[in-house]
């Protein structure tokens, strides 16, 4: 996708729905109108999110010397987050439109140009009301008809009205006045009504503990945590104490974080509850800005690894001015989504900020003793910082495909295809007995079905013709379908007993292979 903001709303709404459908993803309390920005992962949604974080902490923690693993509470001490500045730092600026009540990221408002319809007030002759609020409109496109300014500015005034007999047609405006606007962020976009000033929104979601818990105590006060970073750096001392570990070495961390979000959306993009995939990466300060080019190859190749075209890859070097005051370099990385261009994680090179805050907060030593050199020093960080949601959708959206096999003057025939890389494909292989009516067929199916479980996630179906069993586990991404047929009974060709048909998803090609040989053909393909 070469445009930034090119998107495709087809394409995306065709992928919530399969999502639905397939038992991927729903939303969250839907049976009761859904909780916005909270989504429930189906039965294929919490393979492929397991699968996702398992390929993760294997890659990140079980193939590396030199990094460790962490499960931190949820629930955060407010001094934690004190010392993070994230209590009194971590808020959106946020706005609400007049007419609406919508609400806005007001640093997400795209600018906008137009004529700006002022007014001052409106009234109604006959029942003599009347209001005096200053109130504008812009008409963001050439030549509007300028009616639609006046008719939003009438639906703002009637909400004043007390007596809603009476038609917001029937208002007079008061003081219309207009002026030339250009690239102004104060009108929502959506219908052109004023918005109000921008306040700061707190992001963090806040909890009172234990059972006396009093509002106003503030030692009562926990948070749930607005990401995963924070137990790393309270912990490191004790990582350190409890592991004879030597710098660089890195502390990962897979888990939830909660955001109140202003305006969750794009599906699971932006959620009010989310995982995140982290990695503070302890370093000397002078290796910190290699060790952050490093890292960015690093998380590049990894979403290579689990499917992700290249070219839909993009990394954004964020300029001076535009990262956090502590950061001399952050790179996001990017992919194209069906909704345009968004950010999948972020690698920052934060210095020796979050551990110098901790070491100053909490007046412990948090300084690292360098045996080689005897110097004592903070270790700087490089932070890899992933979405897990956002990487499950980034693998849905990639995955997705409509392939047309209609035949020559046939019928309309389009085959919808998950095309999942084998490691992450919520169902590793389908064991399909030919016919169910035949219990020699279904008896060996269940016992290749049996055989494989141990080891990876199998599907069985008996139900209806071997073509449309085919097609339904295409439509979910499971990579391999093992068919057993007359051929595995051996009853025409000896030679041929005990093997199967293995039909590839992606090219719906099949080959012959012996049961015996299943298992370690099938590990081959699915790491
Ligand atoms: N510790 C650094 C940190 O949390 P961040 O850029 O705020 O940095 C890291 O978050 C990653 O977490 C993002 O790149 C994104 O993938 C994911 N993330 C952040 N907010 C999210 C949200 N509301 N919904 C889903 N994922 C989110």
């Amino acid at each position: 996708m070469a445009n930034k903001d090119q998107t495709d709303t087809v394409r995306m709404e065709k992928i919530v729905s399969l999502c639905k459908r397939r038992g991927f993803i729903f939303q969250s309390a839907e049976l009761y109108g859904g909780l916005n920005g909270c989504w429930d992962y189906g039965p294929l949604g919490a393979e492929l999110k397991r699968n996702l974080k398992d390929y993760w902490w294997r890659k990140n923690v079980q193939e590396r010397d030199d990094i460790l693993g962490l499960d931190g509470s949820i629930l955060t001490h407010q001094a934690v987050l004190t010392a993070s500045g994230h209590i009194g730092g971590f808020s959106d600026p946020m706005c609400d439109c007049l007419l609406t009540k919508a609400r806005l990221r007001a640093d997400q408002i795209d600018p906008q140009s137009g004529t700006a319809y002022h007014f001052t007030g409106a009234s109604h002759e006959q029942s003599g009301w009347s209001v005096d609020r200053p109130y504008s409109v812009l008409l963001n496109q050439p030549n509007q008809d300028e009616n639609k300014a006046r008719k939003t500015a009438k639906a703002f005034y009637a909400q004043f009205l007390n007596d809603n007999q009476i038609s917001p047609k029937k208002l007079t405006l008061v003081g219309e006045t207009t002026s030339e606007e250009t690239d102004v962020t104060n009108y929502n976009p959506d219908n052109g009504s004023l918005l109000t000033e921008p306040r700061d929104f707190e992001l963090m979601f806040k909890t009172q503990m234990g059972a006396s818990a009093d509002e106003n105590d503030p030692n009562a006060t926990a948070y749930l945590r607005p990401e995963t970073a924070q137990s790393i750096f309270v912990q490191y001392k004790n990582v350190v104490d409890s592991n004879r570990v030597k710098l660089p070495f890195g502390v990962a961390q897979i888990g939830k974080a909660f955001r109140n979000e202003i305006n969750p959306r794009n599906f699971t993009f932006r959620s009010r509850e989310f995982e995140q995939m982290e990695i503070e990466y302890f370093c000397k300060p002078e290796d910190g800005l290699k060790l952050t080019d490093t890292w960015l190859a690093n998380r590049l190749a990894f979403y290579e690894e689990i499917g992700l075209d290249k070219e839909k890859l993009h990394v954004l070097d964020i300029p001076d001015g535009e990262r956090a005051h502590y950061s001399q370099k952050t790179y996001d990385i990017e992919y194209d989504f069906p909704f345009g261009q968004q950010e999948l994680e972020g690698v920052a090179y934060r210095g020796d900020y979050d551990l110098g805050k901790h070491q100053k907060h909490s007046g412990k030593p948090l300084e690292y003793f360098d045996e080689e050199t005897k110097e004592k020093f903070i270790p700087h960080v490089v932070e890899p910082s992933a979405g897990c949601d956002r990487t499950v959708l980034a693998l849905i959206c990639e995955a997705f495909d409509e392939e047309d096999l209609t035949k020559e003057g046939g019928k309309n025939d389009v085959r919808t295809v998950m095309r999942f890389k084998p490691c992450v494909a919520p169902i590793k292989v389908a064991v399909l007995p030919l016919l169910k009516n035949k219990p020699e067929l279904v008896a060996k199916a269940k016992d290749v079905q049996h055989l494989l479980q141990p080891f990876m996630n199998v599907f069985y179906d008996e139900a209806a013709a071997i073509g449309r069993r085919y097609r339904r586990q295409d439509e979910v991404g499971t990579p391999f379908c093992v068919a057993i047929d007359f051929e595995t009974l051996g009853e025409e060709d000896a030679s041929m007993k005990d093997t199967v048909t293995i039909r590839h998803r992606d090219s719906m090609e099949q080959e012959r292979v012996a049961i015996s040989d299943l298992l370690s053909w099938l590990f081959e393909r699915i790491r």
